[in-house]
């Protein structure tokens, strides 16, 4: 299994680009099998999960053509409507196709996801509101069967649907499955991320009737068919944060390009906060640092509050930052996977509930350490850069999910990283 090994102390330098985001990939890769002509997407990242995307669009008979971030999709010949459990559980964002399949196909069999490191992640908003759109859907043997066929026109109908909680992939499906329906659909209480605007703009394009993306409602007018399109994938803010973090952590100075200041606000806040200079752009971002940082304290919560998705990698600037902090994870139950990682560096961190306490210390110790999960590798990898000696990180087919060319953009920046098999 690969291990990264790196060679701490080494501030970083210089400028390197950020890749189109996975979380916005995923979704219009899915919204292909709503268009009856090819959809062409540009800016799509070299990541794991794209590539089992594709895989399963294939096994669909999506037709399917990469050239290097170039992906065109042809969905004019569908032939199954089925995500297996096989393909679910090494991705969870499988359950993206649900929407689409159903409402252009009128029938869908995915498999349910179940649970994963970080937490129990149920589905259950995303199926009922199909339900709210005239879906039939019955869960046996552990997949969702749905179908349309019992409704006009074999149509999915368009509903008010207010969410009981913020679901970014949830809101994703039901906007992908009203763009299709008959009627209007109004999502309340629905996703803000930036992911949610870059699908509904491609969705746009492709000509769907949706208002209000970016928004807590979005509105969306059904229309009778989709057809292919051109689109840009919007820059991952998450990758972008985590460099960010690893330029004011090593006390560095880095510029990154196709960077998006808008979409991490908070998070740009909380570094000013923990005493590193971030300086922007329209779309780029340079931080640099002298390295000695405060701490900070963090709370998770949906855009455009602090996310989740770069918790882990405050965690890891915390435990090294001086004075005392609180990260507090209000939207995954098991998100701290990496603390335990972090405490074999020598990490002074306390757990109760979703809280963690953290002790800022001088300095971390280069260990063997596990990745868990995606971000929870990202905390490791950061912890790893400013440690002593070596750091070696097992299994990190976690990060290999989501971060496109880390070792080759933390080698350009002037980290010692290698990998080795
Ligand atoms: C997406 C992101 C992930 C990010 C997360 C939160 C993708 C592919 N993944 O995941 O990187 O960490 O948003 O920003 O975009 N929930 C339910 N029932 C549901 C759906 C969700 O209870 O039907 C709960 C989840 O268990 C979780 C919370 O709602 O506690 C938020 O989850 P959600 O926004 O759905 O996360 P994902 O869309 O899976």
């Amino acid at each position: 299994m690969d291990k990264l090994i790196i060679e701490g102390g080494r501030p970083l330098h210089g400028e390197i680009t950020i890749s189109g985001a996975k979380n916005a990939a995923l979704p219009i890769l899915c919204a292909g099998l709503l268009a009856e002509t090819p959809l062409t997407l540009t800016g799509v990242p070299a990541l794991r999960d794209v590539s089992s995307t594709l895989k399963l669009l294939d096994t669909m008979g999506v037709k399917v053509t990469r050239d290097g971030d170039a992906v065109t999709l042809d969905a004019s010949d569908v032939a199954s409507f089925e995500a297996t459990y096989e393909m679910v559980k090494t991705m969870r964002a499988s359950i993206l196709v649900l929407g689409p399949l159903l409402a252009r196909f009128g029938t869908a069999r995915v498999s349910l996801p179940g649970g994963c490191a970080i937490g129990s992640r149920p589905v259950d908003l995303h199926i009922k509101g199909l339900q709210a759109m005239g879906a039939a859907i019955h869960i046996t043997h552990g997949y969702i069967q749905a179908s349309t066929l019992h409704l006009p026109n074999r149509r999915l109908q368009g509903a008010k649907y207010y969410m009981d909680l913020v679901t970014v992939t949830g809101t994703e499906n039901l906007m992908m499955a009203a763009a299709l329906a008959q009627g209007t659909t109004v999502l309340e209480n629905a996703a803000k991320e930036p992911e949610v605007v870059d699908l509904a703009e491609c969705l746009n394009k492709m000509g769907a009737k949706i208002t209000g993306a970016g928004t807590d409602a979005i509105t969306i007018h059904g229309v009778e068919r989709l057809s292919g399109a051109s689109h840009h994938i919007v820059c991952d803010r998450i990758e972008a944060g985590t460099y960010m973090v690893a330029a004011a952590m090593t006390g560095g100075n880095v510029t990154l390009n196709n960077a998006r200041p808008d979409l991490l606000e908070a998070v740009i806040e909380k570094l000013r906060e923990a005493g590193a200079e971030v300086a922007h752009t329209a779309n780029t971002i340079t931080v640099k640092s002298n390295g000695k940082l405060k701490a900070v304290n963090i709370r998770t919560a949906p855009h455009p509050a602090f996310p989740t998705d770069m918790q882990a990698q405050f965690m890891a600037m915390n435990t090294v930052a001086e004075g005392v902090s609180t990260v507090h994870e209000t939207i995954f139950e098991n998100r701290f996977m990496h603390v335990q990682e972090l405490q074999r560096m020598g990490a002074n961190i306390e757990v109760q509930g979703n809280t963690a306490l953290v002790k800022g210390i001088d300095r971390l110790d280069g260990a063997n350490v596990m990745a868990t999960d995606l971000r929870a590798s990202a905390g490791l990898v950061l912890a790893g850069l400013v440690a002593s000696d070596e750091t070696v990180i097992d299994r990190i087919y976690h990060l290999d999910r989501g971060y496109e060319q880390l070792e080759e953009k933390l080698t350009k920046l002037g980290a010692k990283v290698r990998r080795s098999h």
